[in-house]
């Protein structure tokens, strides 16, 4: 290459470089009025925003990956567990923990209430920015469980592996359902999160169904497990930290986004869970 060629080279491929940069930009311009939800930016939002700087939640928590590092990223969170959760959790985080497990712990703010329907608008709105995988992952503390926690196991549970046998659809459902089972509910057994551990829930159930503490209507430990999806609150697992006023903290919303079959494929999967 001489000189010429070389300057020719330069001017052209910076060229390139800029067309493609200026392209980008103009065209994360065109998306940012879907992706950052800004059309439903409500008072209600801006003044749960107030409330959230107001008591400094950030000095704990992060917003899309910014913030303090000692709690759980709240980024998606109203999607993980949901407004009743929530309104309970703000009320008094203390009926939250378990003191076995020796947690970080959050303080009582003695928020109004006012302030939780505020700041639990403010959160939902968060919640439904589009931030395209940021943070990577869901960062809870109050029982987020991997995948390899989950995996493990389940293969205790007898082999499920075709892709055609509703036990092995239903582990999998387990994780890619919306919201995922494993944000609140994890196969450990003693694992409690924002729901109980499922380990041993089939033992569990039986003694259930044999005793005058169950509410619900089913008759065995399948029809019990369907019921805990479409119907959480047929039966409340005792404790304050899971149900409030008689309605359960699980989503109720999986009766509607959930098929029949894989509700079915749900069970099958919790009824190898001995
Ligand atoms: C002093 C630190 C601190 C402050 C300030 C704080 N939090 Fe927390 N928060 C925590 C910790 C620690 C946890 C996790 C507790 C646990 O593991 O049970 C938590 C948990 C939560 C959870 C439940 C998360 C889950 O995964 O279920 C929510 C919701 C929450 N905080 C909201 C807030 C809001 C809103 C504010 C401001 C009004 C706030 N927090 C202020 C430390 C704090
Ligand atoms: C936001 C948290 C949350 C999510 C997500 C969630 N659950 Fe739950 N789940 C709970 C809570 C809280 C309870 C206990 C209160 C109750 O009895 O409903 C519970 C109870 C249950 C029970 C009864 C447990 C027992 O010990 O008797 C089953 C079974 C169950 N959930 C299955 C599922 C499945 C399957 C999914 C996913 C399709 C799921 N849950 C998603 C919070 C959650």
């Amino acid at each position: 290459m001489n000189n010429r060629q070389a300057r020719l080279f330069a001017i052209g491929s910076t060229a390139v470089a800029a067309i493609l940069f200026l392209g980008m930009t103009l065209d994360s311009h065109r998306q940012f009025p879907t992706l950052t939800n800004a059309d439903n930016i409500t008072p209600e939002v801006i003044h749960g925003k107030d409330v959230w700087h107001k008591y400094n939640c950030i000095n704990c928590h992060t917003l899309f990956g910014e913030g303090a590092y000692y709690a759980p990223d709240l980024t998606k969170i109203t999607q993980h567990r949901g407004e009743a959760y929530l309104h309970a959790y703000m009320r008094d985080p203390s009926k939250f923990y378990n003191e076995q497990k020796h947690r970080r712990l959050m303080p009582k703010q003695d928020l109004s209430e006012q302030e939780i329907h505020d700041l639990v608008t403010f959160l939902g709105w968060v919640s439904e920015v589009d931030n395209q995988g940021w943070p990577p992952r869901p960062i809870l503390v109050t029982g987020g469980f991997s995948q390899a926690a989950t995996h493990a196991e389940a293969a205790t549970a007898p082999p499920a592996d075709s892709n055609s046998d509703p036990r092995a659809l239903g582990e999998s459902l387990f994780a890619t359902a919306v919201p995922t089972c494993m944000a609140c509910h994890s196969l450990v057994p003693g694992a409690d999160g924002a729901g109980p551990s499922l380990a041993g829930i089939v033992t569990r159930t039986e003694v259930l169904l044999q005793s005058d503490d169950y509410q619900g209507q089913a008759t065995d430990v399948e029809g019990y497990l369907h019921e805990s999806i479409v119907n959480p609150s047929a039966h409340l697992v005792p404790g304050d930290m899971y149900s409030a006023g008689g309605t359960s903290f699980m989503p109720t919303g999986y009766a509607n986004s959930l098929t029949d079959e894989q509700v079915d494929q749900l069970t099958a999967f919790l009824a190898t869970l001995k």
